[in-house]
């Protein structure tokens, strides 16, 4: 099967797996897992921060930096499609008890206008408004990559408002290596930063929370409380390390085959995108001739599985365990599928 769903099914490599194997633990919970420890200062060093917490997913950590800049009542900004808003289960009102107003944007990505356009008078009638949320690599918005200039006006525009700005950066590894731009250079402009070990970079489980030590304090009450705080972590956490110290580079090659996963689909009649569009490892394309679950069932029996993401919407994504001769297969068997 070449598993296109999505970059988080991969397998730990089998030197993944020794690092794994030999991890020292000790209790994460009471402070002493080495492991952890380790993991978490090597983020905070990547990303420029004063501390940074090992969570189970993505998902926790989107959700206690949202708790923890937040109160009950609060409003955040965040643009429609974002993955804390669109695909986290409803946890910033069940979890937060916060109002999300929306942002349009464009794949993703929203303009310092916008911000300000949201920006609500003092009032008693109003909700404060506490925090702005960026997604960099954008997921729905196909992988889209934010330019660090837009960053930078977005960030002085919350900034002038009083507003805190989080970063949903599962896929920053991707943005970094996309843009050329450091992840310590985006992170700079946010007061908190979340990273996932378990997409691009292949480790089995796990993701960090980064920001002020005063911040990441208070982050810890609330993954406790949420349940997020492990013990023997340092098993995971060892492959997260291995993950962060010897997949970063190799991204760029995921980068690789999904333009050419595009560029054959493109050439795929009955199939529509743009390759100019696939700027990092995801790959969303319009199905015209057939709904797209008939496509990915086609596909299925065929050995490639895909995600429909809409009526007539596929979604493929490039990772660690997908070859470029994979990738030819796969668009052979699109094209095959498409009745070519
Ligand atoms: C942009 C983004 N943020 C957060 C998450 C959530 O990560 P997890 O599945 O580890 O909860 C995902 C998952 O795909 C994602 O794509």
């Amino acid at each position: 099967m070449i598993d296109l769903r999505s970059d988080t099914v991969t397998r730990p490599t089998p030197a993944m797996r020794r690092a794994m194997a030999e991890a020292e633990v000790g209790d994460a919970v009471l402070g002493d897992d080495p492991t952890v420890l380790a993991l978490e200062r090597r983020v905070a060093e990547v990303l420029g921060k004063e501390a940074a917490v090992y969570l189970p997913s993505g998902t926790m950590t989107n959700q206690v930096a949202i708790r923890a800049h937040t109160e009950p009542g609060d409003e955040i900004l965040i643009e429609a499609q974002a993955h804390s808003y669109f695909l986290e289960s409803g946890a910033p009102a069940a979890l937060s008890g916060v109002m999300c107003r929306l942002l349009a944007g464009d794949r993703g990505r929203f303009t310092a206008h916008e911000v300000r356009a949201a920006l609500r008078p003092r009032n008693l009638h109003f909700p404060v408004t506490k925090l702005v949320c960026v997604e960099n690599t954008h997921n729905r918005g196909g992988g889209s990559v934010w330019p660090l200039a837009q960053v930078a006006e977005v960030a002085r525009a919350a900034r002038d408002a009083g507003l805190k700005m989080h970063l949903d950066g599962a896929r920053l590894w991707n943005a970094s290596v996309a843009a050329g731009v450091p992840e310590r250079d985006y992170a700079r402009h946010f007061d908190s930063v979340s990273v996932c070990f378990s997409k691009g970079l292949g480790a089995p489980v796990g993701s960090a929370l980064a920001g002020t030590a005063a911040f990441i304090a208070r982050a810890r009450r609330f993954a406790k409380m949420f349940g997020g705080m492990m013990r023997q972590a340092g098993i995971i956490a060892a492959g997260a390390l291995w993950a962060l110290d010897h997949h970063r580079e190799r991204l760029a090659e995921d980068h690789a085959n999904a333009r050419r996963l595009a560029e054959g689909i493109a050439a795929t009649p009955g199939l529509h995108i743009d390759p100019a569009t696939v700027e990092t490892n995801i790959v969303i394309f319009r199905t015209a001739a057939m709904p797209a679950a008939d496509l990915v069932a086609r596909l299925q029996k065929a050995g490639v599985a895909v995600l429909a993401t809409g009526p007539d919407a596929i979604r493929a994504v490039t990772h660690l365990d997908v070859t470029a001769a994979q990738v030819e297969e796969a668009i052979a068997a699109l094209r095959k599928a498409m009745g070519g």
